[in-house]
């Protein structure tokens, strides 16, 4: 192994170009690939930026050339060269036009064969790409990622710094609050029995810094929830969070669209159009089943319930009785791809998310096939069709249920299955869209109470105020999310600024004044000594990058990402502690823990 002498990089490996032919330069890096064809010698050398050809040939001094021929893939390099005009030119890689003849060589460190091959396109399992992340992240597309996911970050601050925002870190070692998800505990050494949280989000401090004066806030922060990992969940994530003063939510919304347009131009050259869709809660429940909805492809629920009012085929019948809904979808022209078996398959799926069953007509050339027609008036019949615009090669798909969010919930469902199925989903849309009006709280039969949606600080629509107590499940809230391609990329709300609301939200929630001041009480007090009118969002990061990159997982856009059992494959995390440390913290574990 040699030292770096004095060779210092004059140019990166993905930055040269024909421009600097005859220049002599000094690039630095790992050996991507090293080719001995007998009297000459390639080595493609990468760095951060990209790939450039190293050659080796007579005209190479001696020693040069005896060294590049022990070269092997992954050592690290130092080349000084002179840079010539390529005669077999590539479009493979960016500076295929070009290579370096080299006349000075160090070779840095030598390498291991590595456990899989550095390159794109290799199918290795995620347990030993993990393990081994240190070698992943050399692989030009997860190498490239992390890079943009960068570049984003400082778009995101640029725009941030230059629209009065303030850039302020808030702790990461703070109280547990109730009513969020399952929170990371640390234990105090200094106080023994007494623990912090790892912050769900900033929200606490971001509303308190608004108090403070500082008028716009925002932060990277990183957030922890001990939830269950899914594709676009992490333990550990990442938030671009935000917090103004003096704004209501239209104000927000539009801040907030600049901010996408800007990363959208800057980063893809795409031009989005704005002000984006805003969708009440309902309506987006009602056409698509969610409350983020992926609008890249149509297949809209319909309420098809006058259709069947007063029909006597008894599962309709009985539902409305019952003060229930009846919701279809028209499977346009998949008659063809939704056999029996496939629509059976569907009916599972609506099952899943809580219909009782998916009722179907296939109307093909040959005949109808359905699963209720026969219980059916020739009127209802042609209503059906009529409200459907059913026409022959059409897929009817219906559920009714007491409950019209889980009859269109199940639907929604059903319709999301056969657009990612049959290919109804354009991969090269964005469609952004803001759902608004959320409710203001959802009933959780598990806890026997009210709960916030969102979280107990958003504001209630201003017309909603006077339900709160008299009708809970009827009130809105001034709160939005973004919604990009079907994922919640964000949310947030307008804030209450007046205590006396405060109070009348945290006794809906079923919170006694002492509970409520135990865990907010520093809050409560806070907004006594003059609040302006606030709001604000957070978005994923981490979906956000995932989302514009067009990757899977946002276990491919986070540095050191979990896994399934939420730990760390690489340093092996969460691993158990000395006996001691536990001692220190006045912690004994149970047996079943040991
Ligand atoms: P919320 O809980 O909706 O709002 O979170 C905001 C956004 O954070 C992302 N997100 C996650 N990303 C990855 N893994 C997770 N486990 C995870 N959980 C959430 C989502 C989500 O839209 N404080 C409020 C915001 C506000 O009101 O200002 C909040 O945290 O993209």
């Amino acid at each position: 192994m040699e030292t770096m002498g004095n060779l210092r990089r004059t140019n990166y490996c993905g930055e040269v170009s024909l421009a600097d032919a005859g220049r002599e330069m000094t690039v630095c890096g790992s050996i991507a690939r090293a080719r001995d064809k007998g009297g000459i010698i390639f080595a493609d050398l990468r760095d951060t930026t990209g790939i450039l050809q190293l050659v080796f040939d007579e005209d190479t001094p001696q020693d040069v050339f005896a060294k590049a021929e022990s070269l092997k893939s992954e050592y690290v390099v130092i080349a000084r060269g002179l840079l010539r005009e390529r005669a077999a030119k590539t479009d493979k890689i960016a500076t295929g036009d070009v290579e370096l003849y080299v006349q000075e060589l160090r070779v840095l460190s030598e390498a291991q064969t590595p456990p899989f091959e550095i390159r794109d396109g290799i199918n290795v399992n995620d347990d030993l790409r993990l393990r081994y992340r240190y070698l992943d992240l050399r692989r030009p597309s997860q190498h490239e990622t992390i890079v943009l996911r960068s570049k984003i970050c400082q778009i995101v601050r640029n725009y941030f710094c230059d629209n009065h925002f303030c850039e302020i870190e808030t702790p990461t070692l703070i109280k547990s609050t109730p009513e969020g998800a399952r929170d990371y505990l640390v234990p105090s050494r200094v106080q023994p029995g007494h623990f912090y949280a790892l912050p769900q989000s900033p929200q606490l401090y971001k509303q308190i810094l608004m108090l403070s004066g500082f008028d716009r806030y925002f932060q990277i922060a990183r957030c922890y929830r001990d939830e269950d990992l899914r594709a676009d969940r992490q333990p550990e994530f990442t938030q671009i969070d935000e917090e103004l003063s003096f704004v209501d939510e239209n104000d927000i919304m539009t801040i907030n669209e600049g901010l996408l347009k800007k990363l959208w131009k800057e980063m893809l050259g795409i031009d989005l159009v704005t002000p984006f869709q805003r969708l009440p809660w309902d309506q987006a429940m009602a056409r698509f089943g969610s409350d983020k909805p992926d609008t890249r492809f149509g297949l809209e629920i319909r309420d098809v319930t006058e259709v069947f009012r007063g029909t006597e085929f008894k599962p309709f019948a009985a539902v409305l009785a019952e003060g229930g809904s009846i919701r279809a979808i028209n499977a346009a022209g998949l008659a063809d791809k939704l056999t029996r078996k496939n629509i059976d398959k569907l009916g599972e799926v609506a099952k899943t998310y809580g219909a009782k069953g998916l009722a179907f007509s296939r109307l093909t050339a040959e005949g109808t096939a359905s699963s209720f027609e026969k219980f059916l008036t020739e009127a209802e019949k042609t209503a059906l069709y009529q409200a459907l615009d059913a026409r022959t090669g059409d897929v009817l798909l219906l559920v009714s249920d007491t409950d019209w969010v889980r009859a269109c919930t199940a639907l929604g469902q059903v319709r999301l299955e056969i657009g990612r199925k049959y290919d109804l989903i354009d991969p090269d849309k964005f469609n952004f869209l803001w759902v608004v009006d959320f409710p203001l709280f959802e009933y959780s039969e598990q806890e026997g109470r009210w709960m916030a949606m969102h979280h107990p600080f958003t504001m209630p629509k201003p017309e909603d105020l006077d339900k709160i107590e008299s009708d809970p499940g009827a009130c809105r809230a001034l709160a939005y999310d973004i919604v990009l391609n079907g994922v919640e990329l964000g949310g947030g709300s307008i804030r209450i600024n007046d205590p006396a609301l405060q109070d009348r939200m945290f006794h809906a929630l079923g919170f006694t004044e002492e509970k409520a001041r135990a865990s907010f009480g520093f809050l409560m007090d806070a907004y006594k000594f003059g609040a302006p009118p606030h709001g604000g969002m957070a978005y994923g990061l981490d979906r956000l990058v995932m989302l514009m990159l067009k990757r899977d997982s946002i276990r491919d856009v986070i540095a050191f990402p979990k896994v399934q059992n939420a730990g760390e494959p690489m340093s092996g995390a969460p691993d158990v502690v000395d006996p001691k440390q536990l001692k220190e913290l006045s912690i004994a574990l149970t047996d079943a823990d040991q």
